[in-house]
């Protein structure tokens, strides 16, 4: 399947779905309207490919929060949406971060506070649950019947942020957001979890490695935990100007948010807090069991950390970031360079027993929330299994799962995001 959409609205997709960096821009303010209908077209038709009608769970705001400090960019509350497990799952416990960009400067935390992405004002009152968080057992054969939450992210900085910007009015939360939250779940049960496991997607998935130890050892050694990251592999990858974008942005952030004090002291004890917010130099250090499913092509890293319009001023990396079928051959030895990075910062962490890996040859970003890429009859593979199926024999010790797949274009099961214009 894939996605076809006309160009002009590439950037509103772009914005609104992943919460790109470029939504700072002047023209992108003033288009908000038009783009948050886009995505919810986009919305419904993930959620259209679900067999049935989704879930919808309703936001619940984490009243105590203020109390500690722990508000969105704007000073509102944070908020999550739970939707209680049952039967064999009643004491399993699935804890969903919320993705969607970052704000690396004063101007674009400041227009974040007017969006769902910094502020709980403009948040949805229900959310569908699909994909890992579906209570359908033929949507969801593993954790379907858990008790399953979705934490919004409101904070700009994956739940790591520290402090305030007075003039500005903005509070950097994100670590004492993600405290707060997790200090409610556990007095509505999680305390006696029997299995648990910390997921994400994007921004989210980078959070779920950020704060995969600290999940672990919330609970006793008798239950298991664990934790996914979903597209969160972001590469401290240079550009197609041989810049560095990425960097640059995650550089304002951790520096902007105070992200530092936050971050694991085992990698900032010999690199700097910015590398430190690249998973790269963090994920064979993490103790608890950890599951990389990212695409090796991540279509978000393609076109805002590869190719974002600041490293391709004449637009000639356009066309084939829209759509790699129209990449030429060294465009494509682009990208191979890149999975070649991925495979490489993956190396050590690949080693340990525990950890587990799904790293597909595809141009997706974000697959275990959507149902069509999650499990379904025509989701992606690797070999014969399936995400969802790849995830739930890991965490479950069914069987080792470390699939990675040969190169593009090898693989005929991506749902692949592509752009026409
Ligand atoms: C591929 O396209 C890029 C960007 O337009 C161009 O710079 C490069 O020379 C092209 N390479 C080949 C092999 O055609």
């Amino acid at each position: 399947m894939e996605l076809k959409l006309r160009g002009m609205m590439l950037g509103w997709f772009l914005c609104f779905a992943f919460g790109f960096a470029s939504c700072r821009s002047e023209e992108g303010l003033e288009d908000f309207g038009e783009r948050e209908s886009l995505l919810s077209y986009l919305e419904s038709d993930a959620v259209s490919s679900s067999t049935s009608q989704p879930l919808m769970v309703g936001l619940t705001l984490i009243q105590g929060a203020a109390a500690n400090g722990a508000v969105c960019l704007d000073g509102t509350l944070p908020g999550y949406h739970l939707d209680r497990g049952s039967g064999s799952g009643a004491n399993s416990w699935l804890v969903h971060l919320e993705g969607g960009g970052w704000c690396n400067t004063v101007r674009n935390c400041v227009y974040r506070k007017t969006t769902r992405r910094g502020s709980s004002k403009f948040m949805e009152k229900q959310l569908p649950f699909t994909g890992i968080l579906s209570n359908k057992a033929e949507e969801n054969p593993d954790f379907f019947n858990w008790n399953r939450v979705k934490i919004r992210y409101c904070d700009g900085a994956s739940f790591n942020g520290a402090g305030q910007d007075e003039a500005a009015q903005l509070y950097f939360r994100g670590q004492q957001i993600w405290l707060a939250a997790i200090d409610e779940l556990m007095s509505k049960g999680m305390k006696n979890a029997d299995q648990a496991l910390l997921s994400g997607c994007s921004a989210g998935g980078l959070a779920s490695i950020l704060h995969c130890d600290e999940f672990g050892t919330l609970f006793p050694k008798t239950t298991k935990v664990k934790c996914l990251s979903d597209a969160g592999m972001f590469l401290d990858a240079v550009d197609v100007s041989g810049g560095h974008a990425l960097r640059s942005m995650f550089n304002g952030v951790v520096t902007l948010q105070d992200v530092k004090e936050n971050l694991p002291s085992t990698c900032t004890s010999h690199l700097d807090p910015t590398s430190c917010f690249f998973p790269q130099n963090l994920v064979s250090n993490i103790k608890t069991p950890l599951f990389l499913l990212n695409a090796a092509y991540d279509a978000w890293q393609v076109q805002q950390s590869l190719a974002p319009p600041s490293a391709d001023p004449h637009g000639t990396w356009t066309d084939c970031k829209m759509n790699h079928a129209r990449c030429n051959s060294s465009q494509i030895q682009f990208f191979q360079d890149f999975r070649n990075q991925m495979l490489e910062a993956i190396k050590t962490f690949s080693r340990s027993d525990q950890n587990g890996l799904f790293i597909n040859s595809c141009f997706a970003h974000c697959q275990s929330e959507r149902q069509d890429t999650w499990f379904a009859s025509d989701s992606p593979l690797i070999g014969n299994k399936g995400v969802a199926e790849s995830v739930g024999d890991w965490f479950f010790d069914r069987a080792t799962v470390k699939a990675i797949d040969c190169a593009y274009p090898c693989d005929k099961t991506c749902h692949d995001l592509a752009f026409t214009h």
